[in-house]
């Protein structure tokens, strides 16, 4: 079948929803997702959304700006995080208009909590810049949102999984996308003006993670295999606090209400890592120094290795039941469901998760996708929320800024795409667009070949986990890599078992292991070729020190301080190029205050 509509949006979560409410203003817009749009990943945001709604004494979006900027170890663009930040409060109020219920302060306000590497006046102190509800703030967002879409009769395709992108020869535009019915197993080709990709997360690429069923990254992979580059894959966010041995998320919320860490010894080891901020310094440095605790042997079972039997704890029992059940209900819910254990009366056993993906899709402001380091955009096509890089996390995203990245750029999106989609034309699809999707299903099943997806994801999952996680070395990725190389020639010789075509999830699932070996062997290469250690990628492999240990590669701005586009030949060759980062010193010709561009240099992070 062929379905045509002026806008497809492609994925369900806060920012393709919200992309689809504004574009739906001006043109017949439709969502395609993989799950019923409620089940999107945004609805597992807990703790929180930043904005600077303070008044001026209290917060500003000046030091929001300055923190996002800092937090991404200075490589965040910094035009685009000024925007990030400055969009924040107006976008939270039409998100309070629109009928998000956040929690209130006893006068009637938002109410806000502190959460890590935001503070108040550059630094001096935490601030409370974390609008919420409960902890289940992007539950709320994503429920209001499809709200208002369905309101705005904008069309849902429920349980359409893209797999392939329709451009022209030279890339220059984008005219459809191919997408399957998961419920008939058909394949459509879908028309459009305009296509945006807002597919979320990609963090099924690790063994442990926060991330949920369907955060496989297929954009990338879909992307990627159309000759498209992708941003600064290499940086993978940890976030600190994942459920001992299971990654379940353990809000940063906890600890933006008074939670704080311990090891072995009953020590709060922030304390000697990060003086001012304590256990609110940035994700990457506290997910660092978890695992340097453990390592160190002050782990809670003190084995000294990196295994699921070893962990720190969250302390919460002071906070109370009552106030526990009030403010962080589904984190006390997680622990006692999960590991049996009442957050109110014994500490919580936690190590660090995959989360999320600073890179992905480069945009511009806008959401406009470029096709390479240049800027080049492609006509008709956008991106948005965790798949797309506009770049504003840099090497590490503050806690906050995920849920506000998904709603500010979405929301961008809707207007920019509402404002021009009527300059757009719907450009030519060749007929035979589906084919080679049609081709690559029939193949699958009728393969003989012995692989299962299953056994190649988990195999996939544990390498990177193991050598491509939080602490990183030459030795460590090149293994990966070979490995990853492995993991494609075993798939080249998968099989399914189920050669039906309702509901075939034996079919899908192998094509989602398929775009993460893509994806993955993009963020390996990348990592390897960035000889420096930045925010989320710490490379442990650095000159020797006096003490005759090696140390770890330090912060290099003068050779690394650049953004990375990775392209993937042939299956298996990734290319590399790099692009400049937008730094305010650079662009005097912009007209930056010469106080601001001082404050902005790039400078030894310290919390
Ligand atoms: O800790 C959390 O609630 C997660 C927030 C985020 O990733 O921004």
């Amino acid at each position: 079948m062929n379905i045509s509509h002026d806008v497809i949006i492609v994925g369900s979560g806060a920012a393709g929803l919200y992309a689809a409410y504004w574009s739906s203003t001006k043109a017949d817009v439709a969502v395609l997702s993989k799950l019923f749009p409620t089940r999107s990943h945004t609805g597992a945001a807990q703790g929180g959304i930043g904005a600077a709604l303070a008044n001026e004494e209290e917060d500003k979006p000046l030091w929001h700006w300055f923190d996002t900027i800092k937090g991404g170890d200075y490589l965040g663009d910094q035009d685009a995080q000024k925007v990030l930040c400055y969009d924040a409060p107006e976008t939270i109020y039409e998100l309070e208009h629109l009928g998000v219920p956040f929690s209130r302060t006893p006068e009637g306000r938002i109410a806000q909590r502190p959460f890590g590497g935001h503070t108040r006046n550059f630094g001096e102190r935490a601030v409370r810049r974390a609008c919420y509800a409960a902890d289940r703030t992007g539950h709320v967002i994503l429920h209001t949102l499809y709200e208002q879409c369905v309101k705005q009769n904008v069309h849902f395709y429920s349980e359409f999984q893209v797999l392939d992108i329709i451009l022209n020869e030279d890339k220059t535009k984008c005219t459809g996308v191919i997408a399957y019915d998961m419920l008939s197993g058909e394949v459509h080709t879908v028309s459009a003006k305009v296509v945006v990709f807002a597919t979320g997360g990609s963090c099924k690429n690790y063994a442990t993670t926060s991330n949920c069923q369907a955060n496989t990254g297929d954009a990338f992979g879909i992307l990627l295999r159309a000759g498209l580059p992708l941003e600064d894959m290499e940086f993978v966010q940890f976030h600190p606090t994942g459920l001992a041995g299971l990654g379940i998320l353990i809000t940063e919320g906890a600890r933006g209400e008074g939670g704080f860490l311990t090891n072995a010894d009953g020590e709060r080891f922030m304390e000697r890592y990060a003086p001012t901020v304590k256990d609110l310094a940035p994700r990457d440095m506290i997910a660092q120094c978890i695992y340097k605790e453990v390592l160190e042997g002050r782990g809670i079972n003190r084995t000294g290795r990196i295994c699921s039997e070893d962990y720190v704890y969250i302390n919460l029992m002071h906070l109370g039941k009552e106030e526990l059940q009030k403010k962080l209900p589904e984190i006390s819910d997680f622990a006692t469901t999960y590991l049996g254990i009442k957050p109110w009366e014994e500490p919580v056993p936690i190590m660090p998760t995959a989360h999320y993906i600073m890179g992905g899709i480069p945009t511009d402001v806008n959401g406009r996708v470029k096709r390479n380091a240049q800027g080049d955009i492609i006509e008709g096509l956008y991106a948005a929320g965790e798949c797309a890089c506009v770049s504003v996390h840099g090497a590490n995203r503050l806690g906050t800024n995920s849920l506000l990245d998904l709603v500010v750029f979405g929301r961008r999106v809707g207007l920019h795409v509402a404002k021009n989609v009527d300059q757009i034309d719907y450009g030519q699809v060749p007929t035979l667009a589906a084919q080679a999707t049609e081709q690559c299903i029939a193949d699958l099943k009728q393969s003989t070949g012995t692989e299962r997806h299953g056994a190649i994801h988990e195999d996939l999952a544990n390498v990177m986990m193991e050598k491509a996680s939080v602490r990183r070395t030459e030795e460590s990725l090149t293994e990966c890599r070979d490995a990853l190389l492995e993991l494609r020639q075993r798939f080249n010789n998968v099989g399914i078992d189920d050669k039906g075509n309702v509901f075939n999830s034996d079919l899908l699932e192998t094509l989602e292991v398929g775009y993460m070996i893509d994806f993955s062997l993009v963020q390996v290469e990348a990592a390897l070729a960035r000889r420096e250690s930045r925010g989320a990628h710490l490379r442990l492999d650095g000159p020797m020190g006096e003490d005759g240990k090696q140390q770890q590669m330090p912060r290099d701005d003068a050779n690394w301080l650049k953004h990375t586009y990775a392209y993937l030949d042939n299956d298996t060759d990734v290319r590399l190029e790099y692009g400049e980062v937008y730094l305010l010193q650079d662009h005097a010709e912009d007209g930056w205050e010469p106080e601001l561009i001082e404050r902005f240099k790039p400078k030894e992070r310290k919390y």
